[in-house]
């Protein structure tokens, strides 16, 4: 186990590289089950979920490797369509081979993914999908268990907008006999970006981007090599550190493109930024005005940045109201930052917060991924010593991030620990 300890209050200046996205990733290493043979995926990340999703490919048969940023897929040798309940439930994004294993084999047995850290988090629309191309799908002893002899092309309107379900049923789709329309789809970035994967294996998908995707299914596909977005949460995080911590900081390798909401409100709160093709410059402002937030799929604000705002309104000149409208109960992070002296108040899906003269830093457990990232952020800027513990939470989603900082200028450090 390891904890980081942040000494906090050191201005932050300097440059920092934005990694491959993640939840792009675990979106395309799946596809790769859709075609047997070698793709290079470049831009790959280094995190535990990469890793999560490279040992489920393996238990299929798969053969993976990372070598820098370059990821090579072999998917000759798939031979088993089961995805282990140890595995799913360290990751529901695993819940990402049902859609290719059943459109490629014909079966899929998938171990049904439970709540989150943070709440329910049902797959309903993932399985309603499967169905509606004509799969039959059982529940057995805690596995989803889906069989079909040929998909058929369908009409799927999803009520909510899901970005993994609109990817899992893409996927099952493009080897679908005839059309398949999905409607109210998914525009996050990283469903464009598995679009566009899948594309280049040889599938035919209209109006990637859009609400509406029409797909022509094709009796085969192919390998490709292909390179992987810049992960938006990433380089959000670092440009809301530039608003708290800041200093002037440079976010290279980035899309600014996808974090237009962001980028917005961030001005709104005072800071200057300035946005070239792949790099976004943040200047701290004097003081943070209070700008109020509320989740919504893309292009809106992103949930999985709400965390880290409320870290960035904890610190404002006045009262913020953050309204969470994709996961009602994520709020998890918000007791933790009022150990750190915060001034946060949650009703039902809104946090009220009201900005502090000052964070003192103190000891703080994170519970999930960006949660963590909210109390690095406030540990940046508390006064004194911050231990943030549960390192792992980070570990999954974010790319060596102590050393970045410490590039920036942070104290930070990951000292092993055995508090749990
Ligand atoms: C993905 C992201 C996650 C992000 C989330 C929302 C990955 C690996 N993870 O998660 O980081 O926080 O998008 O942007 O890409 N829903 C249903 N039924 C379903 C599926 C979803 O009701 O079958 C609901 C969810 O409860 C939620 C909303 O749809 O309220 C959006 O969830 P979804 O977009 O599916 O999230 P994930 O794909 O799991």
């Amino acid at each position: 186990m390891y904890k980081f300890v942040i000494q906090g209050g050191t201005k932050l200046s300097g440059k920092v590289e934005v990694s491959g996205a993640k939840n792009a990733s675990l979106a395309l290493m799946p596809a790769a089950l859709l075609a047997p043979g070698k793709f290079k995926i470049d831009n790959t990340p280094d995190l535990a979920d990469v890793l999560t999703m490279s040992k489920l490919m393996e238990t299929l048969g798969a053969k993976i490797s990372l070598s820098g940023r370059l990821q090579t897929i072999d998917t000759k040798g798939v031979s088993n369509f089961e995805a282990p309940y140890e595995l799913v439930k360290k990751m529901r994004a695993s819940i990402y081979v049902l859609g290719p294993l059943l459109a490629r084999y014909g079966y899929a047995k998938v171990s049904m993914p439970g709540g989150c850290a943070w709440g329910p988090r049902p797959v309903n629309l993932h399985l309603e999908g499967m169905e509606k191309l004509g799969a039959e799908v059982t529940l057995d002893s805690g596995y989803i268990v889906a069989r079909s002899k040929k998909l058929t092309g369908a009409k799927i309107n999803f009520d909510v907008s899901s970005v993994g379900a609109t990817g899992n049923v893409m996927m099952a789709a493009v080897l679908a006999k005839g059309t398949t329309v999905i409607g109210n789809a998914a525009l996050e970035p990283e469903i464009v970006a598995l679009g566009d994967f899948l594309v280049k294996m040889g599938a035919r998908i209209d109006g990637l981007g859009t609400s509406t995707l029409t797909i022509e299914g094709v009796d085969e596909l192919v390998p490709c090599d292909f390179r992987n977005i810049p992960d938006r949460i990433e380089a959000g995080t670092f440009l809301v550190a530039g608003a708290m911590a800041g200093g002037t900081i440079e976010v290279l390798n980035c899309e600014p493109k996808h974090m237009s909401s962001l980028i917005s409100r961030l001005e709104e709160a005072g800071a200057v930024l300035s946005v070239s093709k792949e790099s976004v410059t943040i200047q701290a402002p004097d003081a943070i005005r209070p700008v109020d937030v509320s989740t919504s799929p893309y292009p809106g604000f992103p949930t999985d940045m709400q965390a880290q705002w409320i870290a960035l309104m904890a610190r404002s000149s006045g009262s913020a109201v953050i309204t969470e409208t994709i996961y009602y109960d994520r709020f998890k992070h918000v007791p933790e930052l009022v150990r750190l002296g915060a001034n946060v108040e949650v009703k039902e899906n809104v946090a009220i917060v009201k900005g502090v003269e000052a964070l003192k830093g103190a000891k703080v457990m994170s519970t999930d991924l960006r949660a963590s990232a909210s109390l690095i952020l406030a540990g940046l800027v508390a006064e004194g010593t911050t231990e943030v513990l549960r390192v792992y939470h980070m570990d999954r989603g974010y790319e060596h991030i102590e050393k970045k900082l410490r590039g920036l200028g942070a104290e930070i450090e990951r000292v092993q620990s055995d508090e749990f």
